[in-house]
C-alpha cells in the first residue's frame, strides 16, 4: 500500500480526541477507501500535563502548534483549536506557506480569513478543507460543491446551531422560559459557559456566510449577515407560535440574485409541515434549492465528538486520495463580489409580540400604527399578564407584505410610553 498520509493534530478537546479515536477505531477501512492509511504522528495543545481521554503515547508532542506543519513527519495539519484568530490563523498561515495541506473545524477562523487562506493554498496548491465548520457531521459542503455542483443555487437556508435548537425545543417540550432552559443546557454540555456566540447568532452567522459562498460561488461576506439571536424569545412567544401552528427556530438564510446576496439569522415562525419544524434537539438541518436537484435537505448531528471528527476525517481521506480543488468551488479570484441586499422590498409575513402597559387604548395605538404602515393584519391575540411587571402581550400576524412596512411601524412606536420593551418582530418562513 501507497505510504501512509502523516497528520499533526492541533487541539486534543472533544473534536481533537474524537479524531484520534475515529482513525484508530476505523483504520483499515480507511485507509482501504483513502488507497493509504492516515496516521496521525504528532499532536499539540496547550497544556501537555492534561490527563486526556485518548492515549497519547503512540504520538510525538510538540508544544507549538503553529509549527506543525514544518515539521518533516507531517503532511497535513488539522487544527481542531477554534478561534478567527491568535495561533488557529497563525498555525493555518505557516502550514500553506510550508507547502502542506490545512484541515480546520473551525467556522469563526474560515468567516473571517477563509478568503485570504484559499489564496494562498491556491497559490501553494495545497488542499484546505473544512468540512466540520459547517453543521458538524453533516456533509453539506461536499453535498454542495460535488452532489449538487451542476446546480445554480438561489436560495440556501437551515439549522445551523446546535445549541440554540436544543433551547428552542426544549422551550417547545416544557414551556419553560429561555433563561431557565440555557442554564440547563450549560449544566448539561449543550451550551458554552460563555454562550454569546450562540445564542446571539454569531456562530450561525459564520457558517451561515461560508455556506453561502460555497452555494452561490460569491465572495464570504460574515459582517453582510443581518444577525438576531434567540434570547429575545418568551415562553408565551413558543406557545403563541404553537397556537397558531408554527414552531419557531433559529434559521439562517441566504438568497442570491442581481448580484445581490442576502443574508439573515433571525428565529423563524417555522410551519408544522415543513421539513425544518421537525427538527429537534441539537441537530442541525441544511435546505438547498438547486434549479435542476429541487429542494435538497441536509440533515444530522451539527456537533460532538464523533459527527464532526466524522467530517473532519473525510476531509483527511480527500486528501490522502490527492483532491485539492479550490477551497470554495470556485477559484478566489473568481468568486463573485456581491452586494448586501436591500431587505425593504422582501415580502413575508411576519409575527409581531408587544409588551403593553395594561390599560385601556393601547390596542388602538398599535393597530392604528399598523394601518399607517400598511401592514395587513391576519389574526391578532391579546393574552392576559404575562408576567412581567403587570405587561400584556399582544401578538399578531400579517398578511404576505413589504418588510419595509413592518419596519415603518415599528418605528412608529418607537419611543410610545404604552410598550413596555421594543417589538419583537419575526420573519414566517414561507413554503
Ligand atoms: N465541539 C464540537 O462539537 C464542534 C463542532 C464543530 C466545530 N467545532 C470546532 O472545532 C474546534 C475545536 O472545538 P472543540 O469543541 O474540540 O474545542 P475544545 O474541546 O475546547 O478543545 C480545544 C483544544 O484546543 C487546545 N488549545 C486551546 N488554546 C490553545 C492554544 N493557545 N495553543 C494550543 N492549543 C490550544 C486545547 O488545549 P488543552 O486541551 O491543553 O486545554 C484543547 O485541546 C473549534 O474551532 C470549534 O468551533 C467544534
Amino acid at each position: 500500500m501507497a505510504e501512509p498520509l502523516r497528520v499533526g493534530l492541533a487541539g486534543l478537546g472533544t473534536v481533537g480526541a474524537g479524531v484520534i479515536r475515529l482513525v484508530e477505531a476505523n483504520a483499515a477501512l480507511i485507509a482501504r477507501r483513502a488507497g493509504r492509511p492516515i496516521v496521525v504522528t504528532t499532536v499539540s495543545a496547550r497544556d501537555r500535563r492534561k490527563k486526556r481521554s485518548v492515549d497519547l503515547a503512540p504520538y510525538t508532542w510538540d508544544d507549538d502548534m503553529v509549527i506543525l506543519g514544518e515539521r518533516p513527519d507531517v503532511d497535513v495539519v488539522v487544527e481542531l483549536v477554534g478561534g478567527a484568530d491568535g495561533p488557529a490563523l497563525a498555525c493555518a498561515r505557516a502550514t500553506i506557506e510550508a507547502g502542506k495541506a490545512f484541515v480546520t473545524a473551525n467556522k469563526a477562523m474560515i468567516a473571517h480569513h477563509g478568503l485570504e487562506l484559499a489564496g494562498k493554498a491556491e497559490a501553494a496548491k495545497v488542499a484546505l478543507k473544512f468540512e466540520a465548520a459547517v453543521a458538524g457531521g453533516i456533509p453539506v459542503i461536499k453535498g454542495l460543491r460535488e452532489g449538487a455542483a451542476a446546480n445554480a443555487i438561489e436560495r440556501v437556508y437551515g439549522i445551523l446551531n446546535g445549541t440554540c435548537n436544543y433551547i428552542l425545543s426544549t422551550m417547545e417540550d416544557t414551556g419553560r422560559d429561555f433563561a431557565d432552559v440555557l442554564r440547563e443546557a450549560q449544566a448539561k454540555g449543550y451550551a458554552e459557559a460563555d454562550p454569546a456566540f450562540d445564542i446571539e447568532g454569531t456562530d450561525a452567522a459564520h457558517k451561515l456566510s461560508i455556506l453561502a459562498a460555497i452555494a452561490f460561488g460569491s465572495r464570504i461576506d460574515f459582517p453582510g449577515v443581518d444577525t438576531t439571536g434567540i434570547t429575545r424569545l418568551k415562553a408565551a412567544d413558543i406557545a403563541q407560535a404553537d397556537a397558531l401552528g408554527y414552531v419557531i427556530r433559529l434559521i439562517g438564510m441566504a438568497e442570491a440574485g442581481d448580484g445581490q446576496l442576502f443574508q439573515r439569522v433571525q428565529p423563524h415562525l417555522v410551519p408544522f409541515d415543513h421539513p425544518l419544524a421537525h427538527v429537534d434537539g441539537a441537530t442541525n438541518a441544511v435546505v438547498a434549492e438547486g434549479n435542476f436537484s429541487g429542494r435538497l435537505l441536509f440533515q444530522g448531528a451539527g456537533a460532538g465528538e464523533g459527527p464532526t471528527a466524522s467530517a473532519v476525517v473525510a476531509d483527511l481521506i480527500d486528501i490522502a486520495r490527492g483532491e485539492i480543488g479550490a477551497p470554495f468551488s470556485v477559484p478566489v479570484a473568481e468568486l463573485e463580489a456581491m452586494e448586501p441586499a436591500a431587505t425593504g422590498h422582501r415580502q413575508g409575513r411576519a409575527y409581531l409580540r408587544f409588551m403593553v402597559a395594561d390599560r385601556p387604548g393601547v390596542l388602538a395605538e398599535i393597530t392604528a400604527a399598523m394601518r399607517d404602515a400598511g401592514v395587513s393584519i391576519e389574526s391578532l391575540i391579546q393574552k392576559g399578564r404575562a408576567g412581567d411587571a403587570g405587561a400584556v402581550m399582544v401578538a399578531m400576524v400579517t398578511h404576505e407584505g413589504p418588510e419595509s412596512a413592518v419596519a415603518e411601524a415599528v418605528r412608529l412606536l418607537e419611543g410610545s410610553d404604552s410598550l413596555t420593551e421594543p417589538p419583537l418582530v419575526l420573519q414566517i418562513l414561507g413554503e
